[in-house]
């Protein structure tokens, strides 16, 4: 079976990936620097499965350290996650974002090129549509302007992958455009696990549940959809996984350049999501309704057609499945990976 490295895979979707590759019988080899991430990730993704993964301390901006990964390892495709992805951050730390992110994918590349290697995969996102295309998005839309220093790297990242695939006929690009991954495994023994005050929305809200956090603020309520809150497309994280099987299994076969939506197509607002997870889980999520967040806009979410119709996948899961996931993985791990954590923001 083919090798599958996953560049950043010690992460939140890195880890659930190698989950699903594994269970589908590819090798993985992991590359991380932790800069978000513990080892003890990788540790369970093996528990979980029963298989060994191999795993690199290192930083993918590296050349000569990536080689080492390459000379080792018999890689057949390369998995493009590791990147630094806070947007508010990346408003305070542009330089940091472009070289960290940039670098990691020209390194890549490059490395792959010296050793013959084809195929990458790329964690895209849903913010390179911008703020001009109308919803659904869907991946015939030209990108769009980005709000912010995280969205433009990936929206470089992109041009840079297809201005390397058009030059080279051999390489095989596929650009995964991410909407709101959310949810765990449903062992609960992998999760997402934000350093610090969480940015997005389900890990506060499993957190203000566990009572690390006190009070969840729902940024503004009179954006124009049914309730006045904003609207995403959630993906339970393990559905997301299982993209990145077909769309390996794909890559594998074909020499291609595409572009895929990573969604469910059904858009969610801020209080159903929090009403959800109360509900099925029975517990109480402290909220009050606050002022807009700079940057959001009302509603996002994917025209997901195109996954199913060339790589026969779609999501499965519901807003039930991702929201007593989302908990399951926080009251088994209150302090993450490591236990070490701060207890209130
Ligand atoms: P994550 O932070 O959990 O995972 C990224 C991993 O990359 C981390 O383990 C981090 O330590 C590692 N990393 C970062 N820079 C590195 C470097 N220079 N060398 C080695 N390792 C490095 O984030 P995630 O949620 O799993 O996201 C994975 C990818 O998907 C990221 O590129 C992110 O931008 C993208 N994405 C995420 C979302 C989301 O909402 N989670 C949405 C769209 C796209
Ligand atoms: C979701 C909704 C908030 C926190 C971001 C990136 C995007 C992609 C996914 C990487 C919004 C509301 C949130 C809170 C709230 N990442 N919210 N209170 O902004 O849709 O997307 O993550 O590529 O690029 O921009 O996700 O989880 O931050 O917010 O009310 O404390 O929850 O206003 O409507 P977002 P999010």
């Amino acid at each position: 079976m083919a090798t599958v490295f996953l560049a950043g895979g010690a992460g939140y979707i890195g880890s659930h990936t190698a989950v699903e590759l594994l269970n589908a019988g590819y090798d993985v080899v992991v590359a991380d620097n932790f800069s978000n991430s513990s080892p003890e990730a990788i540790k369970r993704v093996e528990k979980i499965t029963g298989r060994m993964v191999k795993l690199y301390e290192l930083d993918i901006k590296d050349n000569s350290k990536l080689a080492e990964v390459f000379r080792e390892n018999s890689i057949d495709a390369v998995i493009h996650f590791a990147g630094l992805k806070a947007v508010g951050e990346s408003v305070q730390k542009p330089i940091m974002y472009y070289r960290n992110n940039i670098d990691t994918t020209l390194a890549l590349l490059e490395t792959m090129k010296e050793f013959g290697v084809n195929n990458i995969l790329f964690s895209s996102s849903a913010t390179v549509y911008g703020e001009e295309n109308k919803v659904p998005f869907t991946e015939t839309m030209a990108r769009g302007a980005c709000s912010n220093p995280y969205g433009w790297t990936k929206s470089m990242m992109e041009q840079i992958l297809e201005d390397a695939a058009k030059a080279d006929k051999d390489l095989s690009v596929i650009l995964l455009r991410y909407f709101n991954p959310i949810g765990a495994h449903e062992s609960g023994m992998i999760g997402e696990d934000p350093l610090g005050i969480p940015n997005n929305l389900m890990p506060y809200v499993s957190q203000v549940a566990v009572g690390r956090r006190e009070c969840l603020t729902i940024f503004g309520n009179d954006y124009p959809t049914p309730d006045g809150t904003c609207r995403r497309d959630y993906i339970h994280v393990v559905d997301l996984a299982k993209g990145h099987v077909k769309a390996i299994d794909y890559i594998l076969a074909n020499n291609c350049v595409e572009i895929f939506n990573l969604g469910t197509g059904t858009p969610y607002s801020v209080t159903e999501i929090v009403d959800t997870f109360e509900k099925v889980n029975g517990i109480n999520v402290n909220h009050v309704y606050g002022p807009r967040r700079e940057g959001d806009l009302a509603e996002l979410y994917a025209n997901a057609d195109k996954a199913l119709k060339i790589l026969g996948w779609k999501a499965e899961k519901t807003l039930e499945d991702m929201c007593r996931d989302s908990w399951n993985w926080q009251k088994n791990n209150p302090d993450g990976y490591n236990g070490k954590k701060e207890t209130l923001a």
